[in-house]
């Protein structure tokens, strides 16, 4: 009988050597220390031995199993410690190796002149306001001093909906709404950035949707210097220092008196160059003080508040800007046209 149980017991000890994974082991200890193994079989055994013989049988047996149930928890360890070394060798990874390329997008030119404006405006107090590019022929036009036969409002120029509805020609809509909005109440300072639409056919300096930047003060002694020296400011920050505006006399059915404004050549220094065509000036915007007559339309008292509008197309701004030379770009999604802007922030 002891035979037996030396037999059992070297078997399972040498199998227990012999298993080269934890899986193997497992196997190795169902067959010896499972419900149906080896080892609950010579307890099985027992049955058949007399009273005497059976306790020191017994004590064998469970020896025999401490000894193979040690064998296995020490052959695990080993086990363990083998599979882990082999998936660190595995899964090693080479920290020196070249990383992937993470291809980043850029901010698009006109979002980046919008961005600026915003910043230097809101630097000086004033507030950005939004409106519709769907929008009424009541603030787009009319509210905007510009009455039914004006040439503005032909179909030639504008994208009617309906009668009554079209896409916005110009920021000076959202102007109207804020001046409504109001309430005859100052002061006012804000501006509204936003895309406009117009039927123009598309070529190197013209678009059908194209980008504005509206100015619009309004309170008591507002003049003509402030648009000036805010004018001034800005070019000064958009285009670099040292640059002076000039004002020259023009026509918007809703400023009076009117002005284009030029800025002095950021590329010659006012000396004259092909940018400017030999002139030293660059015209950026049209501006004036805000019609009397709008004012009183949208319930201010013309008597007691005055104020400033300007109206900035942002293609231009960026072309300027940046060189670059043909409006279609900024619409056209040619990412190598776009990548040369993710240089700046
Ligand atoms: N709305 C004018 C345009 O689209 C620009 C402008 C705005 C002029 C405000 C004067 C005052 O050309």
């Amino acid at each position: 009988m002891d035979d037996k149980i030396e037999v059992v017991r070297r078997e399972a000890l040498d199998a227990i050597a012999a298993a080269q994974s934890m899986d193997e082991l497992q196997q190795v200890r169902i067959q010896y220390l499972g419900k149906k193994g080896s080892i609950q079989a010579l307890m099985g055994v027992m049955k058949s031995l007399s009273k005497e013989e059976k306790p020191a049988f017994g004590q064998k047996v469970n020896l025999c199993k401490q000894e193979v149930t040690d064998a296995v928890a020490q052959r695990q360890k080993q086990l363990e410690a083998k599979e882990l070394a082999a998936r660190l060798v595995d899964e090693k990874i080479d920290i020196t190796l070249p990383g992937d390329n993470i291809t980043t997008g850029s901010m698009h030119p006109l979002f980046m002149i919008q961005q600026q404006l915003e910043d230097l405006f809101i630097g000086m107090g004033y507030k950005v306001a939004e409106g519709p590019e769907l929008e009424q022929d009541h603030y787009n036009f009319e509210l905007a001093n510009i009455p039914k036969d004006h040439p503005a409002r032909d179909m030639q120029d504008t994208f009617y909906v309906d009668p009554n509805t079209l896409l916005r020609t110009h920021t000076t809509a959202m102007q109207m709404r804020e001046l409504e909005k109001a309430r005859g109440e100052t002061p006012i300072k804000l501006i509204c950035p936003g895309k406009v639409y117009r039927r123009d056919d598309d070529d190197a300096t013209h678009s059908h949707q194209f980008m504005q930047c509206e100015g619009l003060v309004v309170g008591e002694n507002v003049t003509l210097a402030d648009l000036k020296g805010t004018l001034e400011f800005m070019a000064n920050r958009m285009f670099g220092e040292g640059r002076t505006i000039r004002f020259r006399p023009s026509y918007f059915p809703f400023t009076e008196p009117s002005v284009e404004v030029d800025v002095s050549c950021p590329f010659c220094n006012g000396k004259g160059c092909s940018v400017c065509k030999g002139s030293g000036w660059i015209e950026i915007l049209g501006a004036g003080m805000v019609h009397p007559h709008v004012l009183e339309m949208n319930g201010f008292d013309s008597e007691k508040c005055s104020g400033f509008a300007f109206g900035v197309g942002l293609e231009r701004v960026a072309m300027l800007k940046y060189g670059i030379d043909d409006i279609r770009n900024f619409y056209t999604n040619d990412l190598r046209f776009l990548k040369n802007f993710d240089r700046f922030d």
